[in-house]
């Protein structure tokens, strides 16, 4: 079957921060997918806000530059672009200036059926001025909306405030704070495999799984960007996407897709994760930092190479892995071992859901003994599911055990193109559907958790373990697992 494109009514889109690296190589990017395949015309607005002095023109120069740097050859069309284009305008303004704010207003369409989003691709101290600006302006009325980026804080405290700055502007069911991974294709997935097909549920318990493995892996490195030592591995990925991925994975089945009868499971997930505090830091929690490699032709820098000379020495966290643990009936003693890192020797992002043995084995050692099913679902690169089976080696000679994967491959099964995250999730608030971002109090309950990990770590202030660049983070990583008899998974065509 083919993707169905329903189009949107038109819009204004106020992107502030549309100078900035995302919105050029993201956000600009997947709006011409949409408008390329029909999903909103000319009649919407896309209006760029920074403090650059840029015109309308600039703002359009740029936005087909990103087109060309940034969509498929295959999707380029000239006339489409030129359309595309002439939807964007662009408004100078720094936002304690009220001058650009009135050009903002000349901008927006009064018509009230017309969907206003306002998009702040801001640092997050901008978030409470703009709203203020936006509240004081008048512009916030039924079908207006904001969009808040990542990060939306670097602890509870500061998360409740942005929080409260913003709920004074909007009502939570105006607010959409992006995790980018929740728009992947293959996330939700995960929600089709799981509640969209009946053999998995009834096995989806403790009584089945034996552990499951998060793996947010990649290879590229961190430290020329400013924000990332501040942020380390624990506040940029794990507190925001690996805990979305664990909700979605532990959550019970809600009751429909109604975005707030997900987001209520999610939340019972986040307030069931056992406390990780400075007592079982050392048994839960690994952190680690990338060394440089010199062999041969061969140069990766550090971590430490890598940054400003202000901040060399930082403690900060390239590597964390942590083994997880969901207190309520489903989950009781299965662990969740979630890793992600920088500069590690692959690329890959997957779900390793882990089954147990079969509860004895009629074949004897000689058949080779069953191993327990597995099965994975990997959401980047190369999006798929595989079911580790084991089955009888085929001839003669014997009930020989061999294990083999059913592979189902999303790029081999579909002939079009997997949509990237941010094309559902800028067309989702226009079209008003929540479900894929998180509400305010998911937000705060996974902060709660990440806090006490983050105070830990501070605390102790030893510097985190060392890892060689381009292997799979530091040995302390692997015994984390191994302690439990368990191993990370990992596959040759990594
Ligand atoms: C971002 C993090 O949210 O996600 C980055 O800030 C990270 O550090 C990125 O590289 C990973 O996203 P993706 O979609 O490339 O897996």
């Amino acid at each position: 079957m083919s993707a169905r494109i329903i189009p949107v009514q038109p819009f204004d889109y106020v992107v502030f921060g549309a100078t900035g690296d995302l919105s050029k190589r993201k956000l600009i990017p997947a709006l011409y997918y949409r408008f390329k395949a029909g999903q909103f015309d000319q009649r919407s607005r896309i209006i760029g806000v920074s403090r650059s002095p840029w015109d309308d023109r600039k703002m359009q120069e740029v936005a087909r530059e990103s087109v060309k740097n940034h969509v498929d050859k295959a999707y380029r069309d000239k006339k489409v672009i030129e359309d595309f284009v002439s939807c964007f305008s662009y408004v100078s303004n720094d936002v304690t200036d009220k001058k650009g704010w009135k050009e903002i207003s000349d901008k927006l369409r009064d018509d009230e059926d017309i969907v206003r989003a306002f998009y702040l691709a801001v640092a997050p101290n901008l978030f409470a001025p703009i709203c203020e600006y936006l509240m004081g302006m008048k512009y916030c009325r039924k079908n207006s909306r904001v969009v808040l980026e990542k990060p939306l804080g670097h602890d509870l405290a500061s998360s409740r405030e942005i929080n409260d700055a913003v709920g004074a502007a909007f009502s939570e069911d105006q607010i959409y704070r992006i995790d980018h991974y929740l728009g992947k294709e293959t996330v939700q997935n995960l929600l089709a495999l799981r509640f969209a097909n009946a053999m998995f549920e009834p096995i989806w318990n403790a009584t089945h799984i034996d552990h499951v493995q998060i793996t947010v892996a990649e290879t590229v490195g961190a430290g020329t960007r400013g924000y990332y030592d501040d942020s380390g591995a624990l506040r940029d990925m794990i507190q925001n996407h690996i805990l979305q991925l664990l909700c979605l994975v532990a959550m019970e089945p809600p009751a429909s897709d109604a975005p707030n009868a997900l987001r209520d499971e999610k939340l019972k997930v986040l307030r069931s994760l056992k406390p990780i505090t400075a007592n079982n830091l050392a048994k839960y929690s690994v952190r680690g930092q990338y060394r440089g490699v010199r062999s041969g032709t061969v140069e990766v820098a550090s971590y430490q190479d890598e940054l400003p000379e202000d901040r060399k020495g930082s403690h900060t966290e390239t590597f964390v892995a942590i083994k997880a643990e969901v207190e309520n009936w489903r989950w009781s003693g299965v662990p969740f071992y979630i890793r992600t890192g920088k500069r590690l020797a692959a690329r890959v992002s997957e779900i390793v859901i882990q089954f147990r043995d079969v509860p004895h084995s009629i074949f004897s050692q000689t058949h080779g003994a069953p191993r327990p099913n597995k099965l994975v679902i990997r959401l980047q690169p190369d999006e798929g599911v595989k079911l580790f089976l084991m089955i009888k080696d085929p001839g003669p000679g014997g009930m020989r055990l061999r294990e083999v994967h059913l592979n189902l491959s999303f790029a081999e099964e579909f002939e079009e193109r997997t949509p990237e995250a941010y094309e559902r999730l800028l067309l989702d608030v226009i079209r008003g559907n929540q479900t894929l971002f998180m509400r305010r109090d998911e937000l705060e309950a996974a902060w709660k958790w990440v806090d006490p990990i983050r105070n830990a770590w501070d605390e102790m202030d030893e510097p985190p373990h060392l890892y060689t660049a381009g292997t799979w983070g530091p040995t302390a990583s692997v015994a984390l697992i191994e302690r439990d008899g368990r191993t990370w998974h990992e596959e040759e065509d990594y």
